[in-house]
């Protein structure tokens, strides 16, 4: 299982990076707004935190382009930024259209905004290098999403797609887990979804009982 740090902050993927290992990067239009960088600056200044590793960095292209002919030449341009990119589109007929194109040129895409399995079956079906099932935003709909990461992990299964499941908008520790249990390859979350799943009260409370013991007893 892998994580990515969802985010554009370049701090923020510099900690999770030293302190979290973690393996990739996902972007999208929300958290390079939040970056307060323009987006080519940003999206460079992240190719250099990972750069000379294996690390992907899903980019988004903008969300107004929603044709092939606006798709291909903005996928092709922000790929030749850095060899660690991963193209992000919005899952639409002409990104099912891009997909088996830009896998020609070597150009990797991350099929994202996944919100059912027939979309994610078709996106698997094309080629696409990612998919990244939302399940956060499904949750707070009041939807079922342990089992739609089931659903999609055993499609991918059953045909042998060679697409990678990111598990998207992860919101909870138990979320991360229930992406573990179905078999997803990685889920993407912020740094303080992450900073909370890997604490837990008993562990504060329990380095605060022994560092009291500690303290009572002589050293030799
Ligand atoms: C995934 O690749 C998306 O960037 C992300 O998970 C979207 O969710 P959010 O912006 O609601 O956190």
């Amino acid at each position: 299982m892998k994580f990515f740090l969802d985010s554009a902050i370049t701090d923020e993927i510099a900690y999770a990076l030293e302190y979290y290992q973690i393996d990739g990067i996902t972007t999208n239009p929300r958290h390079v707004q939040a970056s307060g960088k323009p987006f080519m600056k940003v999206i460079r200044e992240i190719a250099k935190l990972v750069e000379g590793t294996d690390k992907t960095v899903s980019v988004e292209v903008n969300p107004h382009f929603t044709t092939y002919a606006e798709i291909m030449p903005e996928a092709e341009k922000l790929a030749s930024i850095s060899p660690n990119f991963v193209i992000k589109l919005q899952c639409m007929d002409a990104t099912f259209k891009a997909i088996p194109e830009l896998a020609k040129r070597g150009i990797r895409v991350n099929c994202t905004l996944i919100f059912s399995g027939s979309q994610a079956l078709q996106a698997m079906r094309v080629g696409a290098y990612y998919i990244s099932p939302f399940i956060g935003w499904k949750e707070s709909n009041g939807e079922d999403t342990a089992q739609f990461i089931q659903d999609v992990v055993a499609m991918r299964d059953n045909y042998d797609f060679q697409s990678q499941i990111i598990v998207a908008a992860v919101r909870t520790g138990k979320q991360i887990v229930d992406a573990a249990v179905a078999g997803a390859d990685i889920v993407t979350a912020g740094l303080a979804v992450y900073k909370e799943a890997f604490e837990h009260p008993y562990t504060q409370e329990g380095i605060k009982r022994f560092t009291s013991f500690w303290d009572k007893t002589p050293y030799e």
